[in-house]
C-alpha cells in the first residue's frame, strides 16, 4: 500500500510486521473455542461475533497486532478485512501494545465545555507524554476519545475499557495516577448532573467531591 500512496494524510501500517506472537502462542483454547461457538450461534452468520472475539483475543494477548486478527478471521472463517475494519474503528481495541493501564480522556463536545481538553494538558504534562504515547516505564498509555457516554458528568476519563471517573478536577487526576502507580483503582467518581442546578448553587461542579463507585465489566468478562 505504502508503494503507490506518496503523501499519505495519516500513517499507514506496515505491510508485513515482524510478529509479537509465535505460531504456538497464536491459539485458543478449547474453552474460549467454546465461548466463541456459543456467541456465533447467537447470530445468523459468524460475522456476528466479531466483537466478542476480538475483545476475547484483546484480553487474551493484551493488544491486537496483525496475527492475532488473523487468528481471529481465521477462527469466524470471515475476511480478515473484515476483521481490521472492525478493530481499527474503535478505540477500545489495541491495535498496538499499550501501558499497563490506558487512560481514555475525553474531549467531545460536554468534556471540552468543561475542561477537558485541560485535563488532556495536565496529564501529558505530568506523565510526560503526548497523547497517544505511553510512558517509559509502561505504566500509562494517555489517548484522547470521542464521547463516551458520561456527558452528564463531564469531564471523564475511562480507565483501561473500565472504569470511568467523572467530574475530574486536576486534584483527582493526581489521586487517579497517586492509586494507580500503586496498583490500585480509587473508588471515587461522582453524582450525575443534578436535575434543577439551582439545588447545586448553579454550579455543577460542587459535586466534585461526592463518591459513588461505578466500574464497567470488560465485556469479554461477562460470561453467557
Ligand atoms: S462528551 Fe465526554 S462523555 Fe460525552
Amino acid at each position: 500500500m505504502t508503494d503507490f500512496i506518496k503523501n499519505p494524510v495519516v500513517a499507514l501500517p506496515e505491510r508485513n510486521p515482524a510478529p509479537h506472537f509465535s505460531e504456538q502462542e497464536l491459539v485458543f483454547s478449547a474453552e474460549e473455542k467454546a465461548r466463541i461457538a456459543r456467541w456465533v450461534s447467537q447470530y445468523p452468520t459468524p460475522d456476528g461475533a466479531v466483537m466478542w472475539v476480538l475483545w476475547l483475543a484483546q484480553e487474551k494477548f493484551g493488544f491486537l497486532p496483525p496475527e492475532v486478527l488473523r487468528l481471529v478471521a481465521t477462527e469466524l472463517d470471515i475476511p480478515y478485512a473484515q476483521v481490521y475494519g472492525v478493530a481499527t474503528f474503535y478505540t477500545q481495541y489495541f491495535k498496538e501494545k499499550k501501558g499497563t493501564y490506558v487512560l481514555d480522556v475525553c474531549t467531545c463536545f460536554s468534556c471540552q465545555l468543561t475542561g477537558g481538553c485541560d485535563i488532556l494538558h495536565y496529564l501529558e504534562e505530568k506523565l510526560a507524554i503526548h497523547a497517544g504515547e505511553t510512558t517509559a516505564d509502561g505504566c500509562f498509555t494517555l489517548q484522547e476519545v470521542e464521547c463516551l457516554g458520561a456527558c452528564g458528568s463531564a469531564p471523564m476519563l475511562q480507565v483501561s475499557n473500565g472504569p470511568f471517573v467523572y467530574c475530574l478536577t486536576k486534584k483527582k487526576v493526581d489521586a487517579l495516577i497517586a492509586a494507580l502507580r500503586a496498583g490500585r483503582m480509587p473508588g471515587f467518581t461522582s453524582v450525575t448532573l443534578p436535575q434543577d442546578e439551582d439545588e447545586m448553587g448553579g454550579n455543577r461542579r460542587t459535586d466534585v467531591e461526592s463518591t459513588i463507585e461505578y466500574a464497567a465489566l470488560p465485556i469479554a468478562v461477562r460470561t453467557r
